[in-house]
């Protein structure tokens, strides 16, 4: 039986900070009030000119590095971004020709922040079914153009970035399960509305009602988190790391709570990245492997929430 796992990750942030005291300088709002409701301290944003397929090619190339493998390598590009370059051709298609590499089917996957996990299952089964050895995933997004800087409701928690991980066939697994869902019902509580063939104006910007998604979010984590566990018949106890979506603290933490883990065993991000949508978990993987607190043979469980709505979550033997 072939299983995929994760033989590289690698993760890139632009250099700009857009730090909170920034933000107070455009919106009404404090410090204190983002950090306490949010955790969020800085975020990075992209240079103009800077495009998402950018971000994806400096984290692709630190994943293949750390596979000891080279774009030529690779059987499938999988990119998962909300915000790609341009409508088409796709951004996975854009970092394929950054790369290199012509050939290799490759293609984007819409599941807002979701879509990392989306991506992962997407992979997961390519390399299941034989099709595939080594698939790129990456998580890349430039959430800052399409962010309403005047909007204190969300501006505060958007961030730019880009995390990939190289998945190969193994003997051993690697990706366990994933458990993927979606409820198209509630598109007015998080969404950019343009789009192209509702509307013709394409330069919208994120819409949200934030305690009605905070609240959606943590009661779908939570049964999410049992499915997985359920499923595979695994106790809490045997987890060694979580590694949200990195929304907001307090929904990391009512995860955390749930599985009565510690905080120690809670890989954080959001205070320095924001919140980037579908590379926020890749990139806070890439950090936990990169200072040695995730080792090969640990237990993570990644799950996402995100606009869609989706969710789902992954249990990884790394
Ligand atoms: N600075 C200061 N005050 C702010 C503010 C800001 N940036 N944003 C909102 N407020 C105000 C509101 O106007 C409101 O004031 P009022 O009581 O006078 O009406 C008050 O703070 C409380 O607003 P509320 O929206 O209830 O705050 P909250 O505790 O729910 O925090 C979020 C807002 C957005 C941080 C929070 O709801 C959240 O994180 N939601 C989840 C969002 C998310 O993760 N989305 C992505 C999913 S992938």
């Amino acid at each position: 039986m072939t299983h995929a796992r994760v033989s590289g990750t690698g993760g890139y942030l632009p250099e700009a900070i857009l730090t909170n005291a920034d933000l107070e300088r455009l919106v009404d709002t404090t410090d204190e009030w983002i950090v306490e409701r949010t955790g969020i301290r800085m975020r990075h944003v992209a240079a103009p000119g800077e495009t998402t397929s950018d971000l994806a090619l400096q984290a692709s190339l630190r994943a293949l590095d750390a596979a000891g493998l080279h774009a030529h390598d690779l059987d499938m590009i999988l990119v998962a971004t909300t915000t790609p370059d341009q409508i088409f051709p796709s951004t996975a298609c854009l970092l394929q020709a950054k790369l290199g590499v012509g050939g290799c089917p490759a293609f984007d996957i819409q599941a807002v922040c979701s879509g990392f996990v989306y991506a992962v299952a997407t992979a997961d089964q390519f390399i299941r079914g034989g099709q595939c050895r080594h698939v790129l995933v990456v998580g890349a997004e430039t959430l800052s153009r399409i962010t309403d800087y005047s909007d204190r409701g969300n501006s505060i928690l958007w961030g730019d970035g880009a995390g990939a991980v190289v998945l190969s066939a193994a003997k051993e697994p690697g990706v366990i399960s994933t458990h993927l869902h979606a409820d198209g019902a509630h598109r007015s509580l998080l969404e950019v509305p343009a789009g192209v063939s509702r509307t013709d104006v394409t330069d919208d910007k994120i819409r949200m009602e934030g305690r009605a998604v905070f609240k959606m979010a943590v009661n779908t984590l939570d049964q999410i988190v049992d499915e997985t566990l359920a499923h595979n018949g695994i106790a809490k106890s045997e987890l060694d790391w979580l590694v949200p979506h990195q929304a907001n603290i307090r929904i990391i933490q009512a995860t955390a709570k749930k599985l009565a883990m510690s905080m120690d065993q809670v890989v954080v991000t959001v205070d320095t990245h924001g919140n980037t949508s579908a590379a926020s978990i890749p990139l806070a993987l890439d950090v936990a492997v990169r200072d040695g607190r995730i080792r090969a043979g640990d237990l993570i469980l990644t799950e996402a929430f995100g606009g869609g709505f989706t969710w789902g979550a992954a249990l990884i033997r790394m």
